[in-house]
């Protein structure tokens, strides 16, 4: 029985040979309370047994979908190896000692503009922007950046994951796991 996470692994180790940036990349799907989808890309910035991480501001639209309706579905498309890797999941918070690890691997530019960006609420200008980014580099000026309250990551813990690999005809391979009670159930698709 294969084991669906040492299955990313391998391909994930080979994309990022191949990929000619942002490997990590993935598209995130949401929906919203009435089941309104949306999808944008995100990266993937911690992976394993327990999960997917990727971080964001707890603010903007992904999040408030997120809050409200708590299943998502994430999506890997490595064009140099025509792969793709479906995820779908439950989401949750990751703990703060997690997202306080991580923010302080960022760059100062990056935990910045954490500070700086009222994300996916509307901006009346470039400048209001740059303004605000100003106004956070002068107050942490000389000292560390804090994780702000409204930064942080959420965890994918997968229900299905689904590996699919270009073949020659359009013979395409779907190799689907599904996790069960005691580890996972895997089996094939037509493509
Ligand atoms: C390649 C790529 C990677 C991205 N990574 C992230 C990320 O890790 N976190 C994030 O909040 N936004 C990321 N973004 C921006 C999001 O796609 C999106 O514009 C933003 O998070 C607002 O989404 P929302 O309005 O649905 O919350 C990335 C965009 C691209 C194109």
């Amino acid at each position: 029985m294969t084991d669906p996470f040492a299955l990313f692994d391998e391909w994930y180790a080979q994309a990022r040979e191949t990929e000619i940036n942002d490997s990590n990349a993935m598209a995130l799907a949401t929906a919203d309370a009435q089941g309104r989808p949306s999808v944008r890309m995100v990266l993937l910035k911690g992976h394993g047994p327990d999960g997917f991480i990727f971080y964001t501001n707890f603010e903007g639209r992904k999040a408030g979908d997120l809050l409200a309706n708590p299943h998502a579905a994430l999506l890997f498309h490595w064009k140099s190896v025509r792969r793709q890797i479906r995820i779908e999941g439950r989401v949750g918070p990751v703990d703060d000692a997690t997202a306080d690890a991580y923010f302080a691997t960022r760059s100062r530019d990056s935990q910045l503009g954490a500070w700086a960006s009222d994300q996916s609420r509307p901006l009346p200008s470039r400048d209001a922007f740059m303004d605000r980014y100003e106004a956070v580099r002068a107050r942490f000026e000389g000292g560390p950046v804090s994780r702000p309250p409204h930064w942080s990551g959420f965890r994918l813990t997968p229900e299905r994951i689904e590996f699919w690999q270009d073949r020659e005809h359009r013979l395409h391979e779907r190799r689907v796991f599904t996790r069960q009670e005691n580890g996972w159930n895997e089996g094939l698709l037509y493509p």
